[in-house]
């Protein structure tokens, strides 16, 4: 399953690219950007232009267990299929989410963000191996109840084995061959995440920069075996 990430502050440009995008892939990402202008009533208009998708609710929630499991009940109206929270806030915050998730919300764990570099990781006091740090996140917030992390196609590999055929790999940083890669510094195209274990992707300016979104979406699925 793709996830078309409508990563906007302007609401009509939001609500404009669900309804080209979503009948065709059937789940949209929403995140801080377009959360940030418009909070639930923002994503409740994206959830209206194109009834019956899936949402991803990409907030990466990050406090005490108490204030993350309030966060989550609030949220609930909203009924995410989706929602991420930082691994980092560690296993009592990710457990008090998950006591408290909707039924039909699976919580995904953020483990290391990719904009981090090993300078960065360590000037934060964490050590320099990333995909060490990340495995070690996504296996805590799996025993605290998360269904799976987002994690680069990199990092699929290491993580499947690690958390095993059930948990949902969410992998952003999709190019399809030969697209720009913006600020992305690891790509992968959708055959390749796949491959290495996504179950699912995440895919914002290749589908929603393109002169017509609907047409890139397709070619998208098109590109790979079957939907998943
Ligand atoms: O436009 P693009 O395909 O790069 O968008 C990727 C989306 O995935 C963005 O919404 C970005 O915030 C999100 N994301 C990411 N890398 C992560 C986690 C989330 O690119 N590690």
């Amino acid at each position: 399953m793709i996830f078309v990430a409508i990563d906007t502050p302007d609401l009509d440009r939001a609500v404009h690219l669900a309804r080209a995008v979503g009948p065709v892939t059937g789940a949209l990402k929403v995140g801080l950007e377009l959360w940030a202008a418009h909070g639930p009533r923002g994503v409740e208009a994206v959830r209206a232009a194109c009834p019956g998708t899936a949402l991803f609710l990409d907030l990466k929630l990050h406090d005490i267990p108490n204030t993350v499991a309030g966060a989550v009940r609030a949220l609930a109206p909203l009924a995410p299929r989706y929602l991420t929270l930082h691994a980092s806030g560690g296993a009592a915050m990710v457990r008090a989410a998950a006591q408290v998730a909707p039924a039909g919300t699976t919580l995904l764990a953020v483990t290391v963000l990719t904009s981090l570099d090993a300078t960065s990781l360590e000037s934060v006091g964490q050590g320099a191996d990333s995909e060490a740090q990340a495995l070690r996140l996504a296996r805590l917030a799996q025993r605290a109840g998360a269904g799976g992390a987002v994690c680069s196609a990199r990092e699929a590999r290491s993580l499947r084995t690690a958390l095993g055929p059930d948990a949902t790999l969410m992998v952003p940083g999709i190019r399809p061959a030969g697209a720009n890669a913006g600020d992305q510094a690891r790509t992968a195209t959708p055959r390749e995440a796949l491959d290495a274990g996504a179950t699912h992707l995440v895919v914002g300016r290749p589908i929603t920069g393109a002169p017509d979104p609907a047409d890139a979406a397709n070619a998208i699925l098109a590109s790979i075996p079957s939907e998943q």
